[in-house]
């Protein structure tokens, strides 16, 4: 197996899972928060300031990187971690979600995703073979199988056969994929809030016998307690000596909650997002930096957070920044906000260590606030 998930320990409160990841370039601790480098960059980030906050992983984009710069640059560069001067884990998404996301006009072949180019309108067409090529150039340590991933709500005949073409393109992902010995090919669970489908679709996948597994098709707008149960109902269908990846979710109450659910990697957008407008998480809940009332507040953005931005920089400043558009503003909200959650994580697994993870959890949303937008 070129990665391995070890499993440390199990939270006796919770049942939350502590591991380590290893893989061709370096281990790290589950639960883990990926910081998303779209652009084979997290935004506004050095990989410097990356390790600084502890990034463990981060994951990027087939999807736009095949667009810009193009895999042959890629590959005379030496593949993604040379090119970008990150020489630990990258995870990449394979493009299914991003077709579905950005690109308006598409249609689904069995084949594979007819569409539009989201920027300048040109035809392109991503299958499960295109989209393992692209990765195998990229050489992640974890590649993501090529899935659809259906909006929510959708009906369940339409999630039936759209589950079922996922894990026949699963199937082919696996067949495309050239370079087994060193990048590991994870599989996607769909099946949005249907039960049986979400069994249906971990066992096709599981019979594949991929190194590791993602849920997806959530965050996509469903109600949080949506999201639980899914987990809930999937979860006990993914092997235990394997990683299991929850896509595209970073607020910190489904961090914890999914991990309370055996959940052992996330991703997410948000954090790097909403810091590029002066929104902060906080140990106190969001902070919106932007607004007037921190004109003159010369405290830290976070008065319980030692990140470079807290130690060195007020609100004040910050909210002048952020209002000037100058560049500053928006590397200290990003660094804060990518701190915050990378540490959230760390608390998490101390808690897991622990076995205080429920308690944990009380601590953090009496203080967080429980109504996370
Ligand atoms: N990112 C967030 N959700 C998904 C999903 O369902 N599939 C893929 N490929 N990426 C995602
Ligand atoms: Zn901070």
């Amino acid at each position: 197996m070129v990665i391995r998930y070890e499993h440390i320990k199990t939270c006796k409160q919770t049942g939350a899972r502590l591991g380590i990841v290893h893989t061709p370039h370096g281990s790290f601790e589950t639960p883990v928060f990926m910081p998303v480098g779209t652009q084979a960059t997290v935004k506004a980030m050095s990989p410097e300031e990356m390790k600084d906050i502890g990034a463990g992983i981060i994951l990027s984009n087939t999807y736009h990187l095949w667009l810009r710069p193009g895999t042959e640059v890629i590959e005379q560069a030496g593949g993604l971690h040379k090119f970008m001067n990150w020489d630990r884990p990258i995870l990449t998404d394979s493009g299914g979600f991003q077709v579905f996301s950005l690109s308006k006009l598409r249609d689904i072949k069995e084949e594979g995703v007819h569409f539009r180019h989201h920027l300048n309108g040109s035809k392109l067409f991503l299958s499960p073979e295109k989209a393992m090529q692209i990765q195998n150039v990229l050489g992640s340590d974890i590649m993501m199988a090529f899935d659809e991933c259906p909006p929510y709500p959708a009906t369940h005949d339409y999630m039936k056969k759209s589950v079922e073409r996922t894990s026949r393109w699963a199937e082919r992902c696996l067949e495309a994929h050239e370079r087994k010995d060193a990048q590991a090919l994870f599989g996607i669970v769909q099946g949005g809030e249907y039960e049986d489908l979400r069994v249906q679709s971990a066992k096709d996948l599981v019979s594949l016998d991929f190194p590791g597994y993602a849920i997806g098709g959530l965050s996509v707008g469903e109600p949080k307690e949506v999201m639980n149960r899914a987990l809930e109902f999937t979860v006990p269908h993914l092997p235990a000596d394997k990683p299991r990846y929850l896509m595209g979710v970073g607020t910190p109450d489904s961090l914890i909650d999914g991990a309370i659910r055996g959940i052992d990697m996330f991703d997410c957008v948000l954090p790097t997002r909403i810091a590029r407008n002066g929104t902060l998480m906080t140990s106190k809940g969001r902070l919106v930096v932007r607004n007037a009332k921190f004109k003159n507040d010369f405290r830290p953005l976070d008065e319980n957070c030692d990140c470079y931005a807290c130690q060195n920089y007020s609100r004040a400043y910050i909210h002048h920044l952020i209002k000037t558009e100058e560049i500053f503003g928006l590397r200290l909200t990003s660094y804060h906000n990518l701190y915050f959650l990378v540490n959230l994580m760390e608390n998490v697994r101390q808690a897991i260590r622990e076995d205080r993870l429920g308690d944990f959890r009380e601590e953090f949303f009496e203080q967080y606030g429980y109504n996370e937008p």
